[in-house]
């Protein structure tokens, strides 16, 4: 067997619906289950070390060669356009970029729209590919509150079950683009490592084309 490859999976619900397919395929690691504040997990008989980050961390380790590989959603790869090789997309993690406004919304061309997000390079690309003039407003999270308080007029997030937009009484406007988990690999590592690499892919390829 080669050397151990790292693999940094997103804190939270997603890295752990990751892990169970990496699992499935035979790259366990049962310690990973124990329930501590440890971060990093090997095991020397399957060969792997998975480590927790932040969701919006994993790209920076997988192209700076910290990870061999990483799982991370499209909205932080769009966001993000980070040097790495996108290997699969794991079907898992599935969601909308979404454009949303307060119910009864609607845009006057004359002024510019005042959009809030997480995702300022997203929204950026949509709007000039509509030629629509825009003023980005960066937040960091509960992007449901801006149009709500009157910060901005609309708000490019994230919508996965609608419930946040309904419990607050907005409305998706327009569909920017489906999202889901990529598993994502460091461009030497896939060179040096294309082995190992390609054996998993095609076990995860697998057992996702199997419906899991
Ligand atoms: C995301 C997103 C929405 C919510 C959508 O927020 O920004 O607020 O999930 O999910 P729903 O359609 O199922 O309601 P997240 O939980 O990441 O928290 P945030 O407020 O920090 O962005």
């Amino acid at each position: 067997m080669g050397r151990m490859l790292n693999i940094a999976l997103p804190k939270g619900r997603l890295g752990e619906q990751v892990y169970e397919i990496f699992e499935r395929v035979g790259y366990g690691c049962p310690s990973i289950l124990e329930n501590n504040r440890k971060l990093i997990f090997e095991n020397e008989d399957t060969g792997v070390c998975y480590f927790w980050v932040k969701p919006s961390d994993v790209a920076i380790y997988v192209e700076r060669g910290a990870a061999d590989l990483g799982v991370a959603g499209k909205d932080i790869l769009l966001e993000q356009c980070p040097d790495v090789f996108e290997l699969l997309d794991l079907g898992v993690g599935k969601c909308r970029m979404c454009v949303a406004a307060g119910k009864g919304f609607r845009d006057d061309q004359d002024r510019t729209l005042r959009v809030a997000t997480k995702f300022p390079r997203i929204a950026a690309d949509f709007y000039s590919g509509k030629s629509r003039e825009i003023d980005i407003i960066k937040l960091n999270g509960s992007i449901e509150l801006a149009p709500i308080l009157g910060l901005s007029d609309v708000i490019v997030d994230i919508v996965e079950t609608g419930t946040t937009l309904r419990e607050n009484d907005l409305e998706v406007i327009e569909c920017i683009l489906p999202i889901s988990a990529r598993l994502i690999c460091n461009k030497a590592s896939y060179k040096f490592n294309y082995e190992q690499i390609g054996r998993l892919c095609g076990l995860v390829t697998d057992f996702i084309r199997k419906g899991q």
